[in-house]
């Protein structure tokens, strides 16, 4: 019998406790041995299946030599980080969903993992229950990867789903997000692009080998965006989604950021709907590559922390994986593509934008699209109109 601990009693917490448990003639068939929940860390005690596996005591999964594997599902830094820590410490295995510690704490922690022979895996904590980052660092291990991005939040996309196929108010949109288990604790993570900002940072550590602070990356959600102009969008043939990415630039520093984009409508990306998430790699010798599946919810992201905690078993301190501390990132704002803009008054106020391509005009308003320009001069362009909206577009 092989014995585990779960940190955490959420979603996912619960998700982990139920995957061993339902799934676990599959997982001793592949382990060879049953795996078992023994204990449980909780803040506050209460009622429900695992009762009796509670404790409030860390010390009790620290000094239990008997777990071999911890699953932290705290989230957040403050008791998460020093648990983790504590646990790897006293060799154990740690896996989490915990994109947020990851993002921050991430080489640090796979640091001392290495220093204590054990594995700090962290599946769950980009695309839920899609495969991505074992098959980013592992099958495509040959390519120089060049670029990553893709729709990273699952919430975020219900939430334009539903407002956009339905109708629903935002407002509505997330309340049924949080029911169904998607949304983060504080949902302004989701909406305001950070979720999504740390996850393109965890890819982005492991796609270019160096660490990319996400206090340096620009997060933008989608409480700026309109229906307006997601309607203009879908009539000039594209459509609007919450994209995190992340590019390699040619001096070998890298770029990063959050923000709603236009994308063609026939991108296979463009029909990535409700909770799905969908993550694009391009590699020097693959081309695109992409990554489907549910981004969100109990037992998808539950699914990858199991499958972490049987590698974790099955491989030990055998392959391993860690990026440097330090690396040089550009401002996004350097970066260069065509921009949305819909401007107040006709084509005429747009006379400083270079090229541009009209693609609606109304109410005394001006939609139009430009050519390639940096982020810094569509800033500067933005400013200068005062536009009612500006989003980058991605093709
Ligand atoms: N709140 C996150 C999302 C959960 O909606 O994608 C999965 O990381």
């Amino acid at each position: 019998m092989i014995q585990i601990a779960i940190m955490g009693l959420g979603t996912v917490g619960t998700g982990v406790a139920r995957v061993v448990e339902e799934n676990a003639q599959q997982i001793q068939r592949k382990l060879g041995e049953p795996l078992q929940v023994k204990t449980v860390l909780v803040r506050h005690f209460h009622d429900g299946p695992y009762r009796h596996l509670m404790t409030d005591d860390f010390r009790k999964i620290e000094e239990d030599p008997d777990i071999r594997v911890v699953v932290e599902t705290i989230g957040g830094v403050d008791a998460a980080y020093t648990y983790t820590r504590r646990a790897l410490e006293a060799g154990k295995h740690v896996v989490t969903a915990n994109k947020q510690l990851v993002a921050e704490k991430g080489c640090e922690l796979l640091a001392l993992a290495r220093e204590h022979h054990v594995r700090y895996l962290f599946e769950a904590s980009v695309g839920g229950g899609i495969p991505i980052l074992h098959p980013l660092t592992e099958c495509m291990a040959a390519n120089r990867i060049d670029e990553v991005y893709g729709i990273l939040n699952g919430t975020t996309n219900y939430i334009l789903t539903r407002m956009v196929r339905s109708g629903a108010s935002f407002e509505d949109a997330l309340r049924e997000a949080q029911k169904k288990g998607y949304a983060e604790a504080d949902p302004t993570a989701d909406v305001e692009g950070i979720d999504a900002g740390r996850k393109i940072c965890i890819l982005a550590d492991l796609a270019f080998g160096r660490q990319v602070d996400p206090e340096r990356v620009p997060m933008e959600g989608i409480t700026r965006l309109s229906l307006q102009d997601v309607e203009i969008a879908r009539q000039a043939g594209y459509r609007i989604k919450l994209l995190g990415r992340a590019v390699r630039l040619q001096d070998g520093a890298c770029s990063a950021y959050v923000a709603p984009h236009l994308i063609p409508a026939e991108w296979p990306l463009a029909s990535v709907e409700d909770v799905f998430n969908a993550v694009v790699v391009k590699g020097n010798a693959t081309g695109e590559v992409m990554f489907y599946g549910k981004g969100a919810g109990e037992m998808p992201t539950a699914s990858a922390c199991v499958a972490d905690v049987m590698e974790a078993l099955q491989t030990g301190c055998g392959s391993d994986i860690g990026w440097e501390k330090d690396g040089a990132f550009k401002d996004p704002l350097e970066l260069t593509s065509r921009y949305y803009f819909r401007i107040e008054g006709s084509l005429e106020r747009a006379a400083s934008f270079g090229t541009v391509k009209c693609l609606w005009e109304d109410m005394g308003q001006t939609a139009l699209l430009t050519d390639p320009i940096s982020g810094r001069k569509a800033q500067e362009l933005a400013h200068a109109v005062q536009a009612l909206m500006c989003l980058r577009v991605l093709e």
